[in-house]
């Protein structure tokens, strides 16, 4: 039995935390089967009987949209046996067989088919559909499962974070994004805990990237500013274990926003930058700049698998407490020029693919932290970066943006779910 108040400190953490398979497999049935978690967006299903195939932690789902449009989320699991009825990542269909006796499902869920029925004395279909996710729910398009019965809406959970899913989707005119441009994915052996805010690492960890961005930039480049305890960007403590870098400087920074003329400030001027621009400022009106400046600025950690940063959507699966799975996916713009959705494929290329200049090196440094975790004869990591945050008016908690503030943010919504204290509300 751990005690896990004793591994949690105001300033320091203990490092079996993300070593110990005994303290993982508390965290599976404490926070990732229980606590709402991101497994989808609409978009991956948008038509009926589209389903996706999805995981949290060890147990895999499918999410699909039924032929009245119903999106549900089930365990992947026949109802007679326990084979997995689908294991298609995406597709359309309109019912899933199981492979080992023929039992049939439409993409409701619902037990349509039984071979041989002659020899069940009795068996009511009715009650034998595929087990759906006890609670749906869906922010922003982003579709969120709960495996407890009850507890803190999705609302609740969400809270502040709630706002930022929001100012991701419109950077759309129409505030869609369609995750329809592939997924980058990778494992790597190091604890899913590791896969942060991290606004302290940048200049070193990301050496090559700002080699790269130098040499493009020349010697007018000012190299690592934004990253440093004199800048002004931000970390931020949202609450319940959401938290988010401020990359832009908030109100210190117009990030070359000018009115509504956006143009410049990563807006191409060229005819589609300047049809995209005009075509925000007919949704948003005087609201445009801002609405796209929010849009830059999104580099939030939905806790506790979610992550939205620049133009991509990061999903974070724990396999074991050396062990995880990421995924990323590009987010396209609906009813935008397709240039402007090509610029960020590209840069979602250059930044976070797996062949990229950014994540092989985050992945690098996980990899690395796993090693030297093992190595406990004096366990405490050291958590004390800004530790007193600046409250503001939304009661999120703001320091600078190498504090830890993200980092502590998480460990206090982890002990809470640990010790089963739930959402902070
Ligand atoms: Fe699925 Fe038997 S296990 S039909």
């Amino acid at each position: 039995m751990v005690e896990y108040s004793a591994l949690i400190e105001p300033d320091r953490v203990h490092s079996a935390i993300f070593t110990s398979d005994e303290i993982f497999a508390d965290e599976l049935e404490r926070i990732f089967y229980k606590y709402w978690v991101y497994v989808a967006h609409e978009s991956e299903i948008p038509e009926p009987g589209d389903y996706a195939t999805k995981w949290i932690g060890e147990k895999q789902l499918i999410v699909s949209r039924s032929k009245d449009g119903e999106v549900g989320v089930f365990y992947n699991r026949c109802r007679h046996r326990g084979a997995a009825v689908c294991m298609e990542e995406y597709g359309n269909a309109t019912f899933f067989r199981c492979p080992y006796h023929g039992w049939t499902y439409n993409s409701a869920g619902d037990l349509v088919g039984v071979p041989y029925p002659s020899r069940y004395a009795e068996l009511d279909k009715s009650t034998l559909g595929l087990a759906q996710v006890p609670r749906i729910g869906v922010s922003s398009g982003f579709i969120f499962a709960s495996m407890a019965e009850e507890g803190p809406t999705l609302e609740e959970h969400l809270g502040l974070a709630a706002g930022f899913l929001e100012d991701f989707v419109k950077a759309s005119p129409t505030g869609k994004i369609t995750l329809s441009a592939g997924t980058s994915k990778s494992v790597f052996h190091g604890n899913w805990k590791f896969v942060g805010m991290d606004g302290y690492h940048t200049n070193f960890t990301h050496k090559t990237v700002l080699d790269l961005r130098q040499r493009k930039a020349g010697p007018n480049f000012q190299r690592g500013a934004g990253n440093t305890d004199k800048s002004a960007n931000e970390s931020w403590d949202l609450g319940n274990g959401h938290c988010r870098l401020d990359l832009t400087g908030r109100d210190k920074i117009a990030v070359g926003v000018a009115g509504n003329t956006a143009i410049g400030a990563g807006i191409p001027d060229t005819p589609d930058g300047h049809a995209y621009m005009d075509s925000m400022v007919g949704s948003y009106g005087d609201d445009a700049a801002d609405v796209i400046r929010k849009s830059r600025d999104v580099h939030i950690h939905v806790w506790p698998n979610l992550q939205l940063i620049g133009a991509s959507v990061r999903v974070i699966r724990p396999m074991a407490a050396g062990r995880t799975e990421v995924l990323s996916y590009p987010a396209m713009l609906d009813d935008v020029p397709e240039s402007i959705n090509t610029t960020r494929i590209r840069s979602f290329e250059w930044f976070s693919g797996v062949a990229s200049f950014g994540t092989p090196d985050d992945v690098e440094v996980f990899e690395r932290n796993q090693i030297g975790l093992q190595s406990d004869y004096i366990p405490w990591l050291v958590l004390a970066r800004g530790l007193t945050p600046e409250p503001v008016d939304d009661g999120a908690l703001v320091g600078n943006v190498t504090d830890e503030v993200p980092q502590r943010a998480q460990m206090s919504a982890w002990l809470r779910a640990m010790t089963n204290e739930g959402d902070r509300g």
